[in-house]
């Protein structure tokens, strides 16, 4: 989906971000990525599926349970879909898309274990192939109101506290996701991105399963996404993803995407929506490509002020060292001779037998 969006315009901002990453820049410097915050079961994975093309672990209950980083590599000249699951000590590749929900599961459950816990364990799926385009998501867990059997009774803090990990990082773009069924004012998720993002600079809403919105409550879910209800500075785009029935008939997330157009058009008051450039999954992966390139054009300054302060403390340590072999080309030939010299002294002095140690050398 994204893919299609990426024109001339955003393509150098993602290679330069590309390249950074190719030198292994990311080590030092954080790059940024976007990250799913919401209840439980507001359809956070639905999202992150729609938007990545890649099928992740969904379904009612606590299913993410570890935050899960997932890494879209686009690989020029590579035909064929490659993977690697990173997680703890295990590195495991594969070549098949449908292991995708198999693998995560068995990593969730080596991590969190079996059942109802969470871990604050990354794990980490790369996925490399021509047809994604280059892009961070993070799928979080779900913030649960109250703890099910089997979980301690301050899980919905340690969820927060996890989530908070992510969302509170500057270059971290963040979807709050909340289903039309839900009452938007109080929801939890929407509270923590205002606060670590109080200017809503890098916060957008998600509003999910317009399908199942309660009869009557349309006119409320359309001031909602007017930004009439709870403002915030980037809004709100509404997207119908697969429900379980459509995940259970495995309808493709193509058709998913044909069917949400249909959904939205036949929609007696949310087709309006479509024409405001505010409805389905197309529309927010349009306007994500526009976050991130404003978001990496504003990161670039400070990543430019990042590497010159690396830059000056590495010339520093230099400077430190001995100094290396002088600018001019009859200088650094006499230099070369003599570090050539000495070494060939060392050589002999070492042949001959005599005992060398740090000092005399
Ligand atoms: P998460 O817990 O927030 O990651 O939510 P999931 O993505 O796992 O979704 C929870 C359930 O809601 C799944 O069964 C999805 O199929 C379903 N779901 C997600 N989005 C929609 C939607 O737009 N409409 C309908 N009807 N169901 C949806
Ligand atoms: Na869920
Ligand atoms: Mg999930």
């Amino acid at each position: 989906v994204f893919h299609s969006h990426l024109d001339e315009r955003v393509r150098p901002c993602i290679d330069l971000i590309d390249s950074l990453r190719l030198i292994g820049i990311e080590k030092d410097l954080p790059l940024p990525t976007i990250a799913v915050v919401g209840d439980q079961s507001s359809g956070k994975s639905s999202v992150l599926e729609a938007l990545s093309g890649v099928a992740l672990p969904r379904g009612s209950g606590i299913v993410t349970r570890c935050p899960l980083e997932l890494k879209l590599r686009k690989v020029k000249g590579q035909i064929h879909w490659r993977a690697v699951i990173a997680y703890k000590d295990n590195v495991i590749e594969f070549c098949d898309p449908s292991l995708i929900e198999g693998k995560v599961k068995a990593a969730q459950n080596e991590l969190a274990g079996k059942g109802v816990g969470i871990c604050n364990e990354l794990i980490s799926l790369e996925i490399m192939s021509p047809e994604v385009c280059d892009l961070t998501l993070i799928d979080l867990p779900g913030i649960a109101r109250v703890p099910v059997k089997g979980q301690p009774n301050d899980i919905g803090d340690q969820i927060k506290k996890l989530i908070l990990s992510f969302i509170e990082k500057n270059e971290t773009i963040n979807l709050v996701v909340v289903p039309c069924n839900v009452d938007i004012a109080t929801t939890e998720a929407l509270k923590m991105a205002q606060e670590v993002d109080p200017e809503g600079r890098r916060t957008l809403a998600i509003l999910t399963k317009p399908d199942l919105v309660d009869k009557g409550t349309e006119k409320n879910i359309l001031n909602i996404v007017h930004n009439q209800v709870v403002p915030l500075s980037k809004g709100y785009i509404i997207v119908k993803c697969r429900g379980q029935k459509q995940i259970d008939d495995k309808i493709s997330l193509t058709d998913a995407m044909r069917l949400e157009r249909q959904f939205f058009e036949q929609h007696d008051y949310f087709r309006s929506l479509l024409h405001e450039e505010k409805a389905t999954t197309q529309c927010l992966s349009k306007k994500l490509t526009q976050e991130l390139l404003d978001h990496i054009k504003k990161s670039l300054p400070l990543l430019s002020e990042q590497i010159t302060k690396q830059l000056w403390d590495v010339r520093k340590d230099l400077t430190e060292c001995e100094t290396g072999p002088p600018l001019d080309p009859h200088g650094r030939k006499i230099f070369l001779i003599e570090t050539l010299t000495r070494f060939n002294d060392k050589i002999d002095r070492l042949a001959s037998g005599e005992v060398v140690t740090e000092e005399n050398l």
